[in-house]
C-alpha cells in the first residue's frame, strides 16, 4: 500500500503515517514492505492465542454465514454456545449470569448500568456512586471514563463526567473512609482492575488488597466490580486476574482475550443476588445493536477453545515467570525503577532519577518516544502509565511468544531506553 493512501486513515489528522499492518502470524505482525515486527503488546494488550489463527477466522465466517444478524436479545447457536462455555468452564460458579457487548468499554458501562439497575429495583435509587482508583482506566465511554483515574484520558472531559470517588491505589483502609465520608447509603459499587493495566503498567496489589475490599464491600452492602478487560481470560496466568486473590466480585467484565483480539466481542458476568431483584421488578436492561454478533460469538468459542486445547493459560503463567525474569535485566538501567507484572502482563516503569524516584514530567511523553523507538527498532509494546507515574510500558504478548522473541524484546526494549533516556 502507498504511504499517501494510509496518510488519509487518521480521523484526526497528524504528519505521522501509522504503520501500515499487511499480515500477523503467531506473534509477528508483518508491515509494508516486509518488515516484521515481535508483537510484544499483544496489540492492546488483546492478542493471547497469536495472530493468523485460521480455525478462529473459519469459525467466524461460519458463524456469520449461519446468522448475520439477530436482535441480541434473541438467541442464536454461537450466543448459547459462548454463553454454555463460558459458564461451564471459565466463570467462578458464582457468576452465572453472562451477557455479552462489543468491547471493554461497554462491558463497564453495562456493570456500571446493572449496578444502578440492581438499586433502583431494590428502592434504593440513591446509590449512584462508584468508586474507582485514583490510577486505573475503565474505558473510554462517559460513564467508564467517570470511574477511571486517568489523568491523560478525561483530559477535556472533566465538567461533563460524573464526579464518582476516588481511592488511592492499594490502601483498603482510605476505601473504608471514603464509604464512611459519601455515606455507603449512596455507594453501589466498588470498581478496580486485578492488575492495573494502561494507567501504571502492569501495577500488582498488595497480597491482601482484594480480600479486605471484598469485606469492606460486603460489610457495606456494596457491589464490587473486577474489570478484567485486560487481565481476563488467562493474561495474568490464571482464568481471571482475580483468581490470584480467591476472591469472587458480583460482577465481573472482560473483552480483548475473549475472542483473542479476532472479533469485537465482551461481557458482563454477574450472580444471580445482583440480577434477581431485576427480574423480579420486572425490569431489563438496553442492549447495545452490535452485542453478542453471531460471528464475533463463533471467534469466541474457536479462541477459548484454543486456549484451553494448548494449555494457553499455564502457558501464560510459566512463560511470564521466564519473561519477567529475563526483563529483570532492564531494571538495572538508570531510568527504570521496576520491573513488574504477572504471567504474560508485564510492565517497565520508569523514571527521571531513579534515586529518588522523580517521575518525567507528565506530558514529556516518554513512554511513548521510548515505544516508537522500540518500534522502529522491530518490538512493538504498549505505552502506559498516568498520573504520578505517567511513564510505563506494557508488555503483554500472545501466549504462544517463544524464548527467543522474549529475548529480542529484553534487548530491544533496553536500547530503546537508553536511546530515549540516556544511560
Ligand atoms: C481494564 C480495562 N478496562 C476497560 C478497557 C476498555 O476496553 P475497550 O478499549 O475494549 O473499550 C480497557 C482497555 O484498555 C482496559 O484495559
Amino acid at each position: 500500500m502507498d504511504e499517501r493512501r494510509a496518510a488519509g486513515y487518521p480521523f484526526i489528522p497528524t504528519d505521522v503515517i501509522p504503520p501500515i499492518v499487511e499480515r500477523a502470524e503467531g506473534c509477528t505482525l508483518v508491515f509494508s514492505g516486509g518488515r516484521e515486527v515481535i508483537d510484544a503488546g499483544g496489540g492492546a494488550v488483546a492478542v493471547n492465542i497469536g495472530h493468523g489463527r485460521s480455525e478462529v477466522a473459519d469459525a467466524m465466517a461460519a458463524g456469520a454465514r449461519r446468522v448475520s444478524y439477530a436482535i441480541p436479545p434473541w438467541v442464536t447457536e454461537d450466543r448459547i454456545a459462548l454463553v454454555e462455555l463460558l459458564r461451564d468452564r471459565w466463570l467462578p460458579p458464582e457468576l452465572s449470569r453472562v451477557g455479552l457487548v462489543s468491547g471493554g468499554s461497554e462491558s463497564v458501562d453495562t456493570a456500571i448500568r446493572l449496578a444502578f439497575t440492581h438499586f433502583g429495583a431494590l428502592g434504593q435509587p440513591d446509590r449512584w456512586k462508584v468508586i474507582g482508583r485514583e490510577v486505573s482506566y475503565h474505558g473510554t465511554t462517559m460513564a467508564s471514563l467517570s470511574v477511571s483515574g486517568h489523568r491523560a484520558r478525561r483530559q477535556g472531559f472533566e465538567g461533563v463526567l460524573t464526579d464518582h470517588p476516588k481511592m488511592p491505589v492499594a490502601d483498603a483502609e482510605a476505601l473504608e473512609k471514603i464509604i464512611d465520608l459519601e455515606d455507603p447509603a449512596t455507594v453501589a459499587a466498588v470498581i478496580a482492575e486485578p492488575v492495573i493495566g494502561a494507567a501504571a503498567g502492569a501495577l500488582v496489589p498488595p497480597d491482601d488488597w482484594w480480600t479486605d475490599v471484598r469485606a469492606i464491600c460486603d460489610n457495606h452492602g456494596i457491589l464490587l466490580i473486577a474489570d478484567e478487560v485486560m487481565t481476563g481470560f488467562g493474561r495474568t496466568g490464571r482464568r481471571f486476574g482475580i483468581n490470584h486473590w480467591g476472591v469472587v466480585p458480583d460482577i465481573l467484565v472482560g473483552g480483548k482475550g475473549l475472542s483473542g483480539g479476532y472479533a469485537p466481542l465482551g461481557g458482563v458476568y454477574a450472580t444471580e443476588k445482583v440480577v434477581e431483584p431485576i427480574a423480579a421488578a420486572g425490569r431489563g436492561l438496553m442492549f447495545f445493536t452490535f452485542s453478542a454478533s453471531p460471528g464475533a460469538c463463533a471467534a469466541g468459542i474457536a479462541a477459548l477453545g484454543i486456549l484451553d486445547d494448548e494449555d494457553l493459560v499455564t502457558a501464560s503463567a510459566t512463560k511470564g515467570e521466564t519473561f519477567l525474569a529475563r526483563l529483570r535485566a532492564i531494571e538495572a538501567h538508570p531510568h527504570v525503577s521496576e520491573v513488574r507484572g504477572l504471567g504474560l502482563m508485564l510492565g517497565v516503569e520508569l523514571v527521571a532519577d531513579k534515586a529518588t524516584g522523580a517521575p518525567y514530567l507528565p506530558d514529556g511523553g516518554m513512554a511513548a518516544r521510548v515505544v516508537a523507538e522500540a518500534l522502529e527498532r522491530g518490538v512493538w509494546v504498549y505505552p502506559a502509565g498516568d498520573g504520578t507515574a505517567p511513564d510505563a510500558l506494557l508488555i503483554g504478548p500472545p501466549f504462544t511468544i517463544t524464548e527467543e522473541e522474549m529475548d529480542t524484546v529484553v534487548t530491544v526494549v533496553g536500547e530503546a531506553i537508553t536511546e530515549v533516556c540516556g544511560d
